[in-house]
């Protein structure tokens, strides 16, 4: 043995008998991205343990092989209905199949991540920690389900399942470490917690003045930072909430703006704290249950007492409406304790860098309300669509989907569909194949309220659409006549050419709305496939699923 080599010698020994090694694997079911960065974490912290581990993407996974595995770890996201993110939908009905086996040798743990806005929260990642027990699988430690704000919640559960894990490893088994390549992109210096302090170049109303909404169009100048983006990656925006309603926060509370309070250990003035470390323009059920206990508010009583009723109110009021309802006597640090910490927002990305390099746009719809007669705005989309000035800080970070990919093969074509400020990441993915000179067929299918006010982009459409770049573009135009036309209307109104696109190998995608315009173009096609086709609705659905999982169906949906 080498010098320094030689201590070590009795200790490696016996590792070479001990085959197979204990492993953990660290499956992960993510949609944006979110699930992915938590299991890369905790396969790096992992590692750091000496604890063999591998980190696979659950749509890369093989169910079957859970029957030789005896730790597993598990984060799994939910898509907003209680669905399972697209990649996991195969992994998640083979568990609750008949196929599924017995698992009486693995010991499991689950990290759920979720909105608790919505009903179904966490519900994947509920399913699946059930499923793994009643097929005879052993926790190592509970579930957990974090929140929109997961970072300290995943980090104990992070600490607490591989605390567990390394007891249980064979003790021969820690020391060589096996890692599967994770198809990371270049990773860039920021991140979430690290974001880039860009510069806001440009942002421009692109609906007209007589539009129902005002949808921006915005640019950021990413400079030298080095940042790398593919079309479909979405940017994530932080943002700082308006002066103006934190000072009616404040003066309504009666507190100072420059009285101290603390958030996880770090102290601010409150007016600071309110501006860029808190929620204010989107509340929770948990605050509004509080602000019900501290105000006595009969009417938030009785909101709170029912579960529907309070959804709904928490996510049609901002903490102003709630403070507004009935007066409270309440510590400043107890309110601060109250609400969520902010999180930034997701915008999927309107530009390629092939066409715009050292910039990213976005097409920002801006949420606004009349609460009375007061103007409510959106936290991110009143940031970037009305308070921030061009020329100011925005901190970002870019948020890779690789769900949501133009397909390897130029020659491929491709089906968008994507009303609203779904068309966003269509505008990247058309930028992408000019400047590439792809030769696959390119059809778009766009939907909004007037073709006067609300057709976005719309000459640069009709530009590629003369380019040759397009070759069809159909658009829905809903209030332009007594009836209502949306984009699955055009879809089957082109069944018999949509289908035959399919069947060349055309690649489809959908993004915008989740709530009902994905479902029902989803339904639109589910239709054509099995009219066109002549199959069942279940072969149809099956037909779409095969899809999907040739990455061939793919959603960006909110
Ligand atoms: P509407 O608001 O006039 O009903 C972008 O927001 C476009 O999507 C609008 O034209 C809107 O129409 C339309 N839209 C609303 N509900 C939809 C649905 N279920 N499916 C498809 N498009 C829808």
């Amino acid at each position: 043995y080498l010098a320094g080599v030689g201590q070590n010698a009795g200790q490696l020994a016996p590792l070479a008998q001990a085959q197979p090694a204990g492993k953990l694997t660290i499956l992960y079911a993510s949609q944006t991205g979110n699930a992915k960065g938590v299991a890369e974490e905790l396969h790096a912290a992992a590692q750091a343990q000496d604890i063999n581990a591998e980190v696979v993407n659950v749509a890369d996974y093989k169910a079957k092989s859970l029957k030789n595995e005896t730790h597993l770890l598990i984060v799994a996201s939910t898509n907003g209905e209680g669905e399972p993110p697209d990649d996991a939908i195969e992994f998640h009905e083979f568990l609750a199949s008949k196929k599924a086996p017995k698992l009486d040798n693995l010991k499991y743990s689950v990290l759920a991540l979720g909105d608790s806005s919505y009903e179904f929260f966490c519900q994947t990642g509920k399913d699946l920690d059930e499923r793994l027990a009643a097929l005879g699988a052993e926790r190592v430690c509970e579930r957990v389900d974090c929140d929109v704000d997961y970072d300290k919640d995943a980090a104990s559960w992070t600490e607490q399942a591989l605390a567990e894990v390394k007891q249980t490893l064979s003790a021969e088994a820690t020391g060589s470490v096996v890692s599967l390549p994770v198809n990371a992109p270049a990773a860039s210096q920021y991140n979430k917690k690290n974001p880039y302090a860009a510069e806001l170049s440009l942002s421009q109303k692109i609906t007209g003045r007589d539009s129902a909404k005002d949808v921006r169009h915005v640019e950021i100048d990413l400079a030298d930072s080095g940042i790398q983006y593919q079309a479909g990656d979405a940017l994530g925006v932080w943002f700082e909430n308006d002066r103006e309603l934190v000072a009616k926060i404040i003066a309504r509370l009666g507190f100072k703006e420059d009285q101290t309070v603390s958030i996880d250990d770090q102290e601010f003035s409150l007016a600071d704290a309110l501006t860029e470390k808190l929620e204010i323009t989107q509340t929770s059920g948990a605050f509004v249950e509080a602000w019900a206990n501290w105000s006595a508010s009969k009417k938030l009583q009785t909101v709170v007492a029912d579960k529907d009723k309070l959804r709904e109110y928490a996510a049609n009021h901002q903490v102003i409406d709630v403070l507004l309802e009935k007066k409270a006597k309440v510590a400043a640090q107890d309110f601060v304790d109250a609400l969520r910490k902010i999180t930034p927002r997701l915008y999927s990305i309107a530009s390629a860098q092939a066409e715009v390099e050292e910039e990213v746009h976005l097409t920002v719809g801006v949420v606004s309300y009349q609460q009375g007669d007061e103007q409510r705005l959106g936290g991110a989309s009143g940031f970037l669509g009305a308070r921030a000035e061009e020329g100011a800080q925005v901190k970002v970070f870019v948020e890779h989907n690789d769900n949501f990919r133009l397909p390897s093969n130029p020659d491929t074509p491709v089906i968008m569909v994507g009303p609203g400020t779904g068309i966003a990441p269509f505008r990247a993915f058309m930028q992408q194949r000019d400047a590439g000179d792809a030769e696959g067929k390119n059809w778009l299918f766009f939907g909004d309220q007037t073709f006067t006010q609300d057709f976005l982009y719309q000459t640069e459409w009709q530009g590629y659409l003369k380019s040759g770049l397009l070759s069809k573009l159909d658009v829905a135009f809903s209030r332009d006549q007594a009836e209502k036309i949306y984009v699955q209307d055009r879809l089957r109104e082109n069944a018999e050419e949509v289908f035959q696109w399919l069947e060349e190998g055309a690649h489809l995608y959908i993004c915008g709305d989740a709530n009902r315009m994905a479902k029902d173009v989803h339904q639109a096609l589910i239709d054509i496939i099995a009219e066109q086709g002549k199959q069942s609705p279940e072969q149809a659905e099956e037909y779409l699923k095969q899809l999907r999982s040739a990455k061939r169906y793919q959603k960006d949906v909110y």
